[in-house]
């Protein structure tokens, strides 16, 4: 049995993969803004309340995120896997270009991976085993009207591979997740056709499948990360002639 800590769990992919852990027999502690709809399902389900509970948390406020970390390790001791799952999402065009939004997205979804972080890393004895950064495959290169949030996933998948091998040196294995478009309340704001959309069902259990590995990376679905992957390694010219297609659409 391992102790997890999801920040970001009160919906979506973070949810589904919280009530799989814990029905799973892990012992996991759900963070996020708003986490009554998930204690109202604990509530309703038996097997859930040993094993799952929450600590509400605005994860933008880093001394927030210390109080939190401190708490989860007084009452649960040592945490053996901390997912950083949180992320905020909005369509946000270049034209007409709303700066204000393409700041919010980009600071949010930076802010709630590094203060976490920071609180982690406070204390090298309370250091996870894992550590799980949930980027996306819309941070591999730039797309046409991901936004702000590619560019926050970008930033976030830098970050994933710059402290693994640090962290590394202090027993803590650096994960990337890098899901493709799963059908959460992100993607329902989105109004173009999205390639092979997942369940949270089937991204979580994706992930748990991984969740022991030695690789960095976790992703899926598979049909789509392969055309993702081949996109990466194209010249900037072919890269162009397909983004622009893209534009079109
Ligand atoms: N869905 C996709 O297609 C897709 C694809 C690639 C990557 N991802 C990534 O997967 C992760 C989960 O996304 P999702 O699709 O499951 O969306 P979601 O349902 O909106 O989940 C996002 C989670 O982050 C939490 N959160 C947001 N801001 C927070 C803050 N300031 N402090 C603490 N928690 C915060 C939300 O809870 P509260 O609002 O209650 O705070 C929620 O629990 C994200 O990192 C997302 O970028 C999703």
């Amino acid at each position: 049995m391992k102790t997890v800590w999801i920040v970001g769990g009160s919906t979506g992919i973070g949810l589904e993969l919280a009530v799989q852990l814990a029905c799973s027999g892990h012992r996991v502690i759900v963070s996020a803004r708003n986490t009554s709809s998930l204690v109202q399902l604990i509530e309703q389900r038996d097997t859930l309340t040993d094993k799952l509970t929450t600590l509400q948390l605005n994860a933008t406020d880093q001394s927030a995120c210390i109080k939190v970390w401190q708490k989860i390790n007084r009452l649960y001791g040592k945490v053996d896997w901390v997912f950083l799952n949180a992320a905020v999402y909005e369509p946000a065009p270049v034209i007409p270009f709303d700066q204000s939004k393409w700041k919010n997205i980009v600071h949010t979804n930076i802010d709630v991976v590094l203060n976490p972080l920071a609180a982690i890393l406070e204390h090298p004895d309370f250091i996870p085993k894992q550590l799980f950064i949930t980027a996306s495959l819309a941070g591999y290169r730039g797309l046409p009207k991901s936004g702000g949030y590619g560019m926050s996933k970008a930033a976030l998948i830098n970050l994933a591979e710059s402290i693994r091998p640090e962290l590394a040196a202090l027993d803590c294995r650096v994960r990337l997740i890098s899901p493709g478009f799963v059908a959460t309340r992100i993607t329902a704001k989105n109004h173009f056709r999205m390639p092979a959309l997942i369940s949270v069902e089937e991204a979580a259990k994706q992930i748990i499948k991984k969740v022991n590995a030695n690789s960095f990376e976790i992703t899926f679905p598979w049909r789509f990360v392969i055309w993702i992957k081949i996109l990466r390694l194209l010249p900037y010219r072919w890269f162009f002639l397909i983004t622009k297609c893209m534009v079109k659409q």
